[in-house]
């Protein structure tokens, strides 16, 4: 019992009070769509937010039980110019990328790969039958990083850093920091933030965020409040900017799970044109050539 209150008490004590917490700007729904070889999923974080969301390019949702929507995987295909963080919930999936990284993603386990100047991957299901559940989050680099080597790592459900607070919420650090502890992955100019958040019924939790970060929470199961805003399962919360505020106060309704991202906004130019993500047309004509010419990946003969 003694031991249960000073753990309880230095959790607090570790989580100093959001002052202000920030508004709910919109919900958004996503689109339903397919990418690889046919796979289903919810475009949670579409182009036309990239800027409104900057450093964020894209989350992707994808759960089904229906192997029809999963089985074919994302065959290989390159990437240039940003990091991809694939978060599976359940379900398993083998990566194997040209720089000769290889790893098998499964239920709770995080991958981290900065493309950087530029892989080709392939990300194939491992089951037939059951439950594929996670996400896909693109991450921008900054100008200066878009051509760097490119670095991978797995993380295995058990050793992404967690902590409970005092109210019970399992607090999941796939980045950034929250009260005290470290996450998997830290990045310096872009210092992403990534939580997955278990709730209980009826809990609250605050985070502390920078005011001039963007900020964003997906609800995956249950629904929370934010303020007066409601946020229902399979939605996103796009966060208020308030120079004025310095985190954000979720409160569950039924348990619930939800992710917590924000970063520093880069102010750089977006060009997309599908898996290259650069500053310029001329940056994006040069990774197409360099592509078709074998210069990504090192599939040059
Ligand atoms: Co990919």
């Amino acid at each position: 019992m003694t031991h249960t209150d000073a753990s309880l008490r230095s959790q607090a004590s570790a989580e100093p009070g959001v002052r202000r917490a920030r508004a709910v700007e919109r919900l958004v729904r996503g689109q339903a769509t397919s990418d690889g070889a046919g796979v289903r999923l919810t475009r949670v974080l579409t182009q036309d937010l990239q800027r409104r969301l900057d450093p964020f390019l894209m989350l992707d949702a994808f759960g089904s039980d229906n192997p029809d929507d999963y089985i074919a995987g994302f065959p290989d295909h390159p990437h240039r110019g940003f990091e991809t963080i694939t978060y599976m919930i359940a379900g398993r999936m083998l990566h194997r990328d040209s720089a000769g990284h290889e790893g098998l993603l499964q239920n709770g386990g995080m991958q981290w790969m900065t493309a950087g100047r530029g892989v080709v991957h392939s990300e194939i299901p491992q089951q037939e039958s059951g439950v594929m559940e996670g996400f896909q989050l693109w991450l921008n680099l900054p100008a200066h990083d878009k051509l760097r080597q490119p670095w991978y790592r797995d993380v295995q459900a058990a050793d992404i850093p967690r902590r409970r607070s005092a109210e019970g919420v399992d607090v999941f650090v796939l980045a950034g920091h929250s009260g005290g502890v470290a996450g998997a992955v830290t990045r310096e100019t872009t210092e992403p933030l990534y939580l997955d958040l278990h709730l209980p019924a009826g809990a609250r939790f605050e985070q502390a965020l920078d005011p001039s970060h963007n900020a964003f929470v997906y609800v995956y199961r249950g629904e929370l409040r934010i303020g007066e805003q409601a946020v229902p399962a399979q939605r996103m919360a796009i966060l208020a900017n308030d120079p004025q505020a310095d985190g954000v106060v979720l409160q569950a309704g039924p348990e619930t799970r939800a992710l917590l991202i924000a970063g520093r906004p880069l102010r750089e130019p977006i060009v997309q044109y599908g898996p290259f993500v650069m500053n310029s047309q001329q940056e994006i004509f040069e990774a197409v050539r360099d592509f078709r010419e074998g210069r990504i990946g090192g599939y040059s003969g």
